[in-house]
């Protein structure tokens, strides 16, 4: 057989022993096989000085090609196993997305916040502002700005917990009437309060120590107890639904005066009488009546140009009649299967 026989099947050779190779170690050993030192290509080498002029540059134009397709061989499977390694780590990393995912367990919003809310968004579209003040406030702002002086018997009902003798948790919201008064000094106020307030009761099914108020304050010129009752029937009808009435009886706070209780028509019976408004037809919601001249007054207003009036409601009793509540320590004890009762009512 001739030298370039030999050099052409010595190609095949190589090409069918590199086909076999399943790694790139084995591809090492084949090609140290085949181009190393030992490889038949060397020993071709180590022979051409024995070789004719005429046969040496025949052979070396052969050895050339055959050292030229052993290299392509070598690196089209070099190329092979590197596509087969990256392949099979897209295939291993790949993210499968049609993967269920992790289902959360979801929160709803607390049916007080979400009272405050629907309150405020109710308030804001007729104008008002959202006003906010200090949980610790000052007996000063508390309560003598609001025409309760140390000593006066409706202080009473306000008891609520002390840090000093001058500081104390506000035990209703009415203080920020006073804080928003000073800053806007003389000039008409259109504002909602809504925040925590603290009274020394126990708690019981319809009494906390702890709960939400939501005030209004308006201040304007010519403001009488008509606009007080127009204001006060909206707020009802926003509230409760469109067919409720509104009944005002006499009462007393010191803050306003005069003072009127707020009965709004039963929801639940239309007025007929139920079990829900024990059979009266109306159910106690505001507190309300005209701002008292000496509030005015106390807080820089001149009550023959400014008039006003105010009211308060108390968030709890609102969400309880609105969503059947029967127990205001439902709302504090965040038990979630309460909690969960609320998930579609929105
Ligand atoms: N602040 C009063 C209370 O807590 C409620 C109220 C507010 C009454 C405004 C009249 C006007 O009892």
């Amino acid at each position: 057989m001739s030298m370039k026989e030999d050099l052409e099947r010595a190609l095949e050779d190589a090409k069918a022993a590199f086909a076999r190779v399943k790694d790139k170690i084995e591809l090492a050993n084949e090609k140290a096989n085949w181009l190393g030192k030992k490889g038949p290509l060397a020993a071709i080498m180590a022979n051409m000085r024995n070789l004719t002029a005429e046969e040496r540059k025949e052979v070396g134009q052969v050895s050339n090609i055959t050292k030229q397709g052993i290299s392509d061989a070598y690196d089209a499977k070099l190329k092979e196993l590197n596509d087969k390694e990256i392949n099979a780590r897209i295939e291993q990393e790949k993210i499968d997305i049609t993967m269920p995912g992790y289902t959360f367990k979801k929160g709803t919003i607390h049916p007080l916040m979400q009272t405050i809310e629907d309150m405020e968004d109710l308030f804001i579209g007729q104008g008002y502002e959202i006003a906010e003040g200090p949980e610790i406030e000052t007996d000063t702002y508390c309560f003598e700005k609001l025409n309760l002086p140390k000593g006066h018997p409706a202080r009473d009902m306000q008891d609520t917990f002390y840090i000093d003798a001058e500081r104390l948790l506000r035990s209703q919201t009415s203080p920020v009437q006073a804080r928003t008064m000073e800053l806007k000094e003389g000039k008409p106020i259109k504002i909602i309060c809504p925040g925590k307030v603290y009274r020394r009761d126990a708690d019981d099914a319809t009494h906390s120590h702890q709960f939400m108020q939501m005030e209004g304050l308006v201040l304007g010129k010519n403001i009488t107890m008509a606009d007080l009752k127009g204001a006060l029937l909206s707020i009802a009808r926003k509230m409760f639904g469109e067919e409720r009435e509104i009944r005002l009886r006499p009462s007393y706070f010191p803050f306003t005066e005069p003072s009127v209780e707020v009965d709004v028509s039963c929801a639940r019976c239309g007025g007929k009488g139920c079990p829900t408004c024990k059979g009266t037809g109306w159910i106690e919601v505001l507190g309300a009546g005209m701002v008292n001249n000496r509030v005015l007054e106390m807080s820089g207003y001149d009550p023959k140009e400014i008039q006003g009036f105010a009211f308060g409601v108390g968030v709890e009793r609102v969400a309880m009649l609105k969503y059947g509540i029967d127990d205001i320590r439902n709302f504090y004890t965040n038990d979630i299967r309460f909690l969960d009762e609320f998930k579609e009512e929105r």
